[in-house]
């Protein structure tokens, strides 16, 4: 029998949420929100399926942070949305913008919950779009003075906060795959915003800590890289993935340098004077969050750009993502952190979930026995890695909210609660009454 009895087993200081994003829940049709990105992606690529209603979080705020108290979690981890809070320019603040995220901080903290803001979940002003996104070192820049302004505003309802949310979907998947907004495909795009967008982090960290004392991380996502054979090639092309996808976010702001497999092929796109950004990309930090959701399986495959591999489809069970099921690999990645970088800095399991085919019955009832075991599975690792003694400090689900899940629509919910796109209406799933039953 699937059940979440294992949370009895968690040591009482370790903290369990639920996570969120901005563009996935609030509607931006709603308090005067800027267009971003993603506005412009979805009505270019997606038939224009948008955030604009999204879960209309704006409007069930209040609701949504009591299901996460009534459950029993002690934090929220959600976003800021700079689009909502600078609509037009990057001078002018949205008061009705600001003042929801104001009201949302005092809910969460009447809750007694712990609020872990992000300042970029994704959705980046549509104005940047012209001047050229993350690759302009200048947007950069503009993302700190927002940092400044969310840190001078709201920063007393708030001790941790993350400057960037999986730093790899914005650059490599955005503009290299192209599978994210802006949709490029562009190997130069792409190295250059894989470095804009750790350059960014450290502005925000140096911006935020000019005002506050605040407690900083970064949320980082990491893929297991599995070969597809034993051949050499495929493990070159593996390592080539992990180089690209894991060790190049993690050794800049943990080492302040390159890894040297990803250097080879893209050293030659980064700006001249990289190096000495590196320094601010590698100012200490407080805590960092990981993201794991599944591996890949790496497989040779020769390409005029040198990135050398495909990922191929796997044979373990999977989520209506298509993602293989793949516990051990959050273990491995926990392991790294902590034995390749800092092994004191927390570490905060800031995303972690899947996507399922639920059954909803005419009794009001969410069936999501998948969703069960796949968490089941994960928080065994977790309590591993705790009993190693690495310093884990909390796990976030992903997510409270079915919600706009990028490229796919509304059409994969990752939710712990139901929802229904008609009315709004919430209806907590089988897996959100575990949770609360053990926590
Ligand atoms: C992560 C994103 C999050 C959500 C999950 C499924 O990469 O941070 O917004 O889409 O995947």
């Amino acid at each position: 029998m699937n059940n979440l009895s294992i949370l009895q087993s968690f040591p009482k200081d370790f903290i369990f949420g639920v996570a969120t994003s901005a563009y996935q829940i609030e509607g931006n049709n709603f308090g005067e929100c800027g267009k971003s990105i993603w506005d412009e992606f979805a009505k270019q690529n997606l038939n224009g399926v948008d955030g604009s209603y999204a879960c209309n979080h704006i409007q069930y705020f209040k609701d949504d942070i009591k299901l996460i108290k009534d459950a029993g979690f002690k934090a929220y981890r959600f976003s800021f949305s700079w689009p909502r809070i600078f609509p037009n320019d990057d001078n002018s603040i949205n008061t009705k913008g600001l003042d929801f995220y104001d009201r949302l901080l005092d809910e969460i903290l009447e809750c007694n919950l712990e609020p872990f803001p992000t300042l970029y979940h994704w959705d980046l002003p549509i104005r940047f779009n012209q001047l050229g996104g993350w690759e302009n070192k200048d947007t950069c820049k503009r993302f700190a003075d927002y940092s400044y302004t969310i840190s001078e505003k709201l920063g007393d309802k708030f001790q941790k906060i993350a400057t960037i949310n999986e730093p790899w979907c914005v650059s490599w998947l955005s503009h290299y795959l192209g599978e994210h907004a802006p949709g490029k495909k562009s190997l130069s795009s792409a190295t250059a915003t894989m470095h804009n967008i750790l350059l960014a982090h450290g502005l925000a960290v140096q911006a935020l800590r000019s005002n506050r004392n605040h407690q900083i991380g970064v949320v980082l996502n990491n893929e297991y890289p599995e070969p597809y054979s034993q051949d050499t090639k495929d493990i070159e092309a593996a390592k080539l993935f992990d180089s690209i996808y894991n060790y190049w976010f993690a050794d800049s702001i943990f080492k302040g340098s390159y890894p040297k497999i990803a250097m080879e092929l893209l050293s030659s796109h980064l700006p001249s004077n990289y190096e000495s950004d590196l320094k601010i990309i590698s100012q200490g930090l407080d805590w960092v969050g990981i993201n794991y959701y599944t591996r890949s399986i790496i497989k040779y495959y020769k390409s005029d750009d040198g990135i050398n591999y495909e990922c191929v489809r796997g044979n373990l069970k999977k989520t209506d993502m298509d993602w293989e099921f793949f516990p051990e690999g959050l273990t491995y990645f926990l392991r790294r952190i902590n034995n390749e970088y800092n092994s004191k800095i927390p570490i905060y399991i800031t995303e972690n979930g899947m996507a399922n085919r639920d059954l909803v019955s005419s009794k009001n009832k969410v069936f999501d026995e998948d969703r069960i075991e796949y968490f089941q599975l994960h928080l065994i690792e977790v309590l591993k890695c705790l009993n190693e003694g690495i310093p884990l400090k909390g796990y976030f689900a992903w997510s409270l909210l079915d919600n706009y899940e990028w490229s796919f629509g509304y059409e994969k919910r990752f939710g712990l609660v139901h929802v229904n796109y008609k009315n709004y209406k919430r209806t907590p799933k089988e897996s959100f009454k575990q949770f609360s039953k053990y926590l």
